[in-house]
């Protein structure tokens, strides 16, 4: 069957690389793609928003099996386009979608379902959002989080320690700094602990977590700097033991199963937990309704079976007959980015030592690249995701690492020591 996979980045590198190893596949289309992308897919000039033009793609070339990887298309009714027209789509539908594109609706429905997470308000008035902050440090919290309710591209969030960051980032949304994302505000009681992405297939019937996985969100080493998209990513993450798994599948996945029938929304897709596990056990800070980038190129790195069976199955509700199987072996990704980044950076560099990285066994997942007069360029903030597998966590860092070392371009940058906290628990 030929496949569909709409985005540009890491994720959809690495979702369209292990659909290339599908004998059911035999060709893989990939809208609009990046230089990286081109080595396993045909690119397609049609840009995410495009979704018109997405669907006329898949039906004049008998596309079996669209994926969506980002969520702007998700939020914007992709799958209700493609489903209209009776083509096959993995993913949620625009309605509940909304629960990526709406804090205030995903807050909502995890309070209606009994899923555990952070208490929270929501405000479309700077003065009430004030007070309330003063209200929550003077009866002695420890950190209060604003978020501008709506997509934000992975901004908008701020975790402030002090009453005075948190007023700040109140009036900042209340400024239009993050467009309509800012009319309205939650504020969020801050949870304190470690981190965990956990995905999830689902068709609306069934549930079926993937290997659970951590993101790396500062910028710099040992948590430090700015937030940013991902700096990289390790499968399994060991914080999440067996017990802890069988937790959050029971307090968070059954119980968003069950809100996604009651509420009937149709979603066949994957779901995304980000997880505090906290000193109370594991919380929801947020959902997002597709994959994790950069988690993904690490799961899908240890995933054995078949990925373009399990989402045809699970976009045909069929979820029941899929058992997934995975290698044991640990795999990490590091991200490389264009210096400056998460702030301005100088893109059109040339990029050296691709071959020489993969050629040590790892695979390097393009997320901000092109090419130019035959040469690849970087051309995005984060550009490149390094993933290798070890037989334990620390023979993982050192074949990521070692296949970074050999890639250059002027003003890399990345961080030391991705997948630090699994490898700590070693000890
Ligand atoms: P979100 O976009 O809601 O996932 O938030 C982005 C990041 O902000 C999360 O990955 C956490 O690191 C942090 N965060 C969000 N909500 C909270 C919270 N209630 N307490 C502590 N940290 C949070
Ligand atoms: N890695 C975080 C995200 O995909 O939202």
């Amino acid at each position: 069957m030929k496949v569909l996979v709409v985005g540009n980045g890491g994720r959809e590198h690495a979702i369209c690389w292990k659909l290339k190893q599908s004998p059911l596949v035999e060709k893989v289309y990939c809208a609009p793609g990046n230089a990286g992308i081109s080595a396993v897919a045909e690119l397609v000039n049609i840009q995410v928003s495009d979704l018109g033009a997405l669907a006329d793609f898949a039906e004049k070339n008998k596309i079996e099996l669209t994926v969506a990887g980002p969520e702007a298309p998700l939020c914007d009714g992709i799958v209700d386009v493609f489903r209209k027209r009776n083509l096959r789509i993995f993913g949620p539908a625009k309605a509940a979608a909304e629960l990526e594109g709406s804090k205030e609706f995903a807050k909502s429905f995890m309070q209606k379902y009994s899923i555990p997470t952070a208490d929270a308000e929501s405000f479309t008035e700077q003065n009430p959002a004030l007070d309330y902050i003063r209200r929550q440090f003077g009866s002695g919290a420890k950190g209060i989080v604003v978020k501008a309710d709506g997509l934000a591209a992975g901004k908008g969030v701020t975790v402030a320690l002090k009453e005075e960051e948190a007023l700040q980032a109140v009036r900042e949304c209340f400024s239009g700094a993050f467009g309509s994302a800012g009319a309205k505000v939650l504020i969020e009681e801050c949870l304190f602990g470690e981190e965990a992405s956990i995905l999830a297939l689902t068709d609306g019937e069934t549930i079926i977590p993937l290997a659970s996985s951590q993101d790396h969100k500062r910028l710099m080493d040992n948590d430090e700097g700015p937030n940013t998209g991902g700096m990289g990513a390790y499968s399994p993450a060991p914080v999440v033991t067996e017990s802890l798994m069988a937790e959050i599948k029971r307090s968070v996945l059954d119980n968003f199963l069950r809100g996604i029938k009651e509420e009937k929304l149709c979603f066949r897709g994957v779901i995304y937990a980000g997880i505090m596990v906290t000193e109370k056990g594991p919380k929801v800070l947020e959902f997002n309704v597709r994959f994790g980038d950069p988690e993904t190129q690490a799961v899908l790195m240890r995933l054995k079976s078949d990925l373009a069976d399990v989402m045809v199955k699970t976009s045909d509700a069929m979820l029941d007959k899929v058992n997934l199987e995975w290698y044991d072996d640990p795999a990490i990704c590091v991200v490389m980015a264009s210096g400056g980044y998460p702030a301005n950076y100088e893109k059109g560099f040339e990029i050296k030592g691709l071959a020489d990285a993969e050629s040590t066994g790892a695979v390097v997942f393009h997320a901000g690249t092109s090419l130019k007069d035959g040469k690849i360029v970087n051309t995005g903030g984060r550009v490149l995701g390094v993933t290798a597998k070890g037989k334990d966590i620390s023979e993982a860092i050192k074949n990521a690492y070692r296949a970074v070392e050999k890639i250059s371009w002027k003003k890399t940058f990345y961080r030391k020591d991705i997948a630090f906290r699994a490898f700590e628990r070693l000890k």
